[in-house]
């Protein structure tokens, strides 16, 4: 597989900053090599510069960096279009902001090619907040209703295609806030909280989830925020939630993404290497990376998904 790096050192989606230098602790720790010794072609972008951008003042005086956030977005998003032809797109983050313009991008693809797009979401937050409804002003908690449609990002650019919210699925939750669950209640996305992955295991979630995106022949985008993971594992993050995945969750995960063949693009978010221990949770990363993208101890039959 030709898998395309893209940096993304976008830090405008929350105050605390950091994550801007994501994409270059991710080209430390070996993502590229990793990728390589799998037997991937593996090709740095180098890093998305963002457009310069206008927009009215947002209603709701909390939110913050509005303009710098427009302006990744339609940066971001072009350069998923314009990568996503040659291969798999993986964006280094930068905060999960970036998924903004990276869904929104890969929407836009899966329309082109008229395929429906399905977005996995794993992450303690839901990030399903509109600029009206956020409470910090931090727009990385917003891009789930970016791409889903939700009124309130008039700033933003239009979106090519929406992204059906039953498409969603949303595993490791949380921390969810009161907005952001009624809205989620409305619709009908795959909601997983840790609660159901203490009783159920992770896996069969996710399996259920697979097979729904291979009976729809759909494109899969995930999306991994650091903060999906237990901060005794992954501690470089700003947004750390207690009671977390696991380490052997997050492999089982992306051994099950690996095996159903599906993913067509990847986010890796929310890795602030300014609060790392000895680049810990950026190898952790890496070696995720490295099970999506077919690592294994052992070949075994593999178990479809679908
Ligand atoms: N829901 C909280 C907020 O609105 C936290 C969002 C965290 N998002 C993230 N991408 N880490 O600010
Ligand atoms: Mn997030
Ligand atoms: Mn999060
Ligand atoms: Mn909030």
């Amino acid at each position: 597989t030709r898998i395309l790096l893209i940096g993304a050192p976008m830090d405008a989606g929350k105050r605390r900053r950091g994550c801007l230098m994501g994409p270059d602790a991710y080209r430390t720790a070996g993502l590229g090599d990793a990728l390589t010794r799998l037997g991937h072609e593996a090709v740095d972008l180098g890093n998305v510069v963002p457009d310069d951008a206008a927009v009215a003042p947002c209603p709701n005086p909390a939110v913050h960096s509005l303009a710098e956030c427009v302006g990744w977005t339609s940066a971001l998003r072009r350069a998923a279009e314009s990568a996503a032809p040659d291969g798999v797109p993986v964006f280094m983050g930068g905060d999960h902001a970036l998924s903004l313009g990276s869904v929104s991008g890969m929407a836009a693809v899966a329309a082109r090619e008229d395929k429906p797009l399905f977005v996995l979401w794993l992450d303690a937050h839901s990030d399903f907040h509109t600029p009206i409804t956020t409470e910090t002003g931090n727009l990385h908690g917003t891009p789930v209703a970016y791409v889903t449609g939700r009124d309130g990002f008039e700033a933003f650019p239009k979106l090519a295609a929406r992204v059906p919210i039953e498409n969603v699925g949303m595993i490791g939750l949380r921390s969810v806030d009161p907005p952001e669950r009624e809205a989620l209640e409305a619709g009908n996305a795959m909601l997983v909280d840790m609660r159901q992955i203490d009783e159920e295991g992770i896996r069969a979630p996710l399996a259920a989830f697979l097979d729904r995106v291979a009976a729809a022949r759909g494109l899969l985008h995930v999306s991994l925020d650091v903060d999906f993971l237990d901060p005794s594992v992954a501690p470089a993050v700003g947004t750390t939630v207690p009671g977390g995945a696991t380490v052997r969750e997050g492999h089982l995960a992306m051994e099950m993404l690996s095996d159903s063949g599906l993913v067509r693009s990847l986010d890796l978010v929310e890795l602030n290497p300014f609060l790392d221990e000895k680049g810990r949770t950026a190898s952790l990363m890496v070696e995720l990376t490295a099970s999506l993208f077919g690592r294994r101890v052992f070949d075994r039959p593999t178990r479809s998904y679908a």
